[in-house]
């Protein structure tokens, strides 16, 4: 088992990485703790060997039970289970487990610890580690939520052994970000390997940026076409399948400025591709409705676009006006 620590004074935690090593969490268990509430999900189907006095808490899948209701109905059950402020949360499962669990653990009784285990590819490099916990409103994807920082992550790649085609290839999205992050050449490495690269590189930005204020936001690379077409009806790409397309387009557009080179792009298109991942949206968007949902964006600025892009300095968040470089980057994704 692999360790790496997300270094942020007090609120410092590891996150481990290995095989059969979910018996871990007994470890971070707070000895002032009587009861652990196990966050999860009826299909995920694993059962933590825990000691102390626990009780498994099931949420629903899809987008839509990732809300507020959610967040309400734990928090309601937990009061009637009776736990307090000293016992602990364990979110386990993939990324909209581990952000309800987190969201709900943060403001129960004004927060209660909480350790993150992640079961996708998805969670584990990405999902799980840096303290964003967040729900859906109706009006989009995230909008509400708390940093709330984990006690511990413990990713197991033995949990992965089940994961559906399609939710590696949402993992291998966000994978793929890192190499334009600076992580090394992850093509070739063993899937601990490559999750420990992930978590290093994450971690490594959050330990510098905790509540985005800055180099955080290097961390959407690919996203902000992904959030576009994810808000709306119609698209069928799941998150890191949206990013995969997002790193391609984003690629594009960094082209059409001057920012990067024929060469660069085609390193995109050469790391997309390892990673066997969609490289077209599979439907139009229509390019004014694209570019009003850019504009919507969180990161973008009144009057102006802001895209994660590549150049000379490596990722960087840059804000611009001029649509029309969007509408011509469109065209390789469409
Ligand atoms: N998933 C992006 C972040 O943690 O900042």
């Amino acid at each position: 088992m692999k360790a790496i620590k997300v270094d942020l004074a007090e609120r410092s935690y590891p996150v481990l990485v290995g095989e059969n090593c979910l018996g871990e969490v007994e470890r971070y268990l707070p000895s002032s703790a009587k009861r652990v509430a196990i966050v999860t999900q009826e299909q995920i189907g694993i059962d933590l060997q825990i000691e102390k006095n626990h009780k498994v808490f099931t949420i629903g899948t899809g987008e839509t039970s990732k809300s507020i209701d959610s967040v309400i109905a734990l928090c309601r059950s937990w009061v009637d289970w009776g736990l307090t402020r000293s016992d602990i949360v364990i979110g386990l499962g993939g990324g909209m487990v581990t952000d309800i669990a987190a969201f709900a653990a943060s403001i129960y009784h004004r927060g209660l610890e909480v350790i993150n285990v992640p079961t996708t590819l998805l969670g584990m490099v990405d999902a799980a580690i840096g303290g964003k916990t967040g729900a859906n409103l109706p009006e989009g994807k995230n909008l509400i939520g708390t940093f709330w920082q984990p006690k511990a992550v413990i990713c197991d790649v033995d949990t992965l052994q089940t994961l559906p085609e399609r939710e590696w290839k949402c993992g291998y999205g966000e994978v793929a970000k890192y190499h334009f992050l600076g992580a090394d050449d992850m093509r070739g490495f063993s899937l601990i390997d490559t999750v420990m690269e992930c978590v290093k590189v994450k971690t490594r930005i959050v330990a510098e940026d905790e509540r985005e204020a800055g180099t955080r936001a290097i961390l959407n690379y690919g996203h902000t076409l992904a959030h576009a077409i994810e808000l709306e009806n119609g698209f069928a790409l799941a998150h890191g399948e949206a990013v995969a397309v997002g790193i391609r387009y984003a690629a594009q557009v960094a082209f059409h400025m001057g920012r990067i080179g024929e060469e660069r792009v085609a390193y995109h298109e050469e790391i997309l591709n390892h990673y066997g991942l969609q490289m077209k949206l599979g439907e139009r968007i229509d390019p004014q409705r694209a570019l009003l949902l850019f504009s919507r964006d969180k990161k973008s600025k009144p009057g102006l676009f802001t895209f994660v892009l590549d150049g000379d300095l490596g990722v960087e968040p840059v804000s611009f006006y001029d649509g029309n470089i969007l509408v011509k980057a469109l065209e390789v994704v469409q």
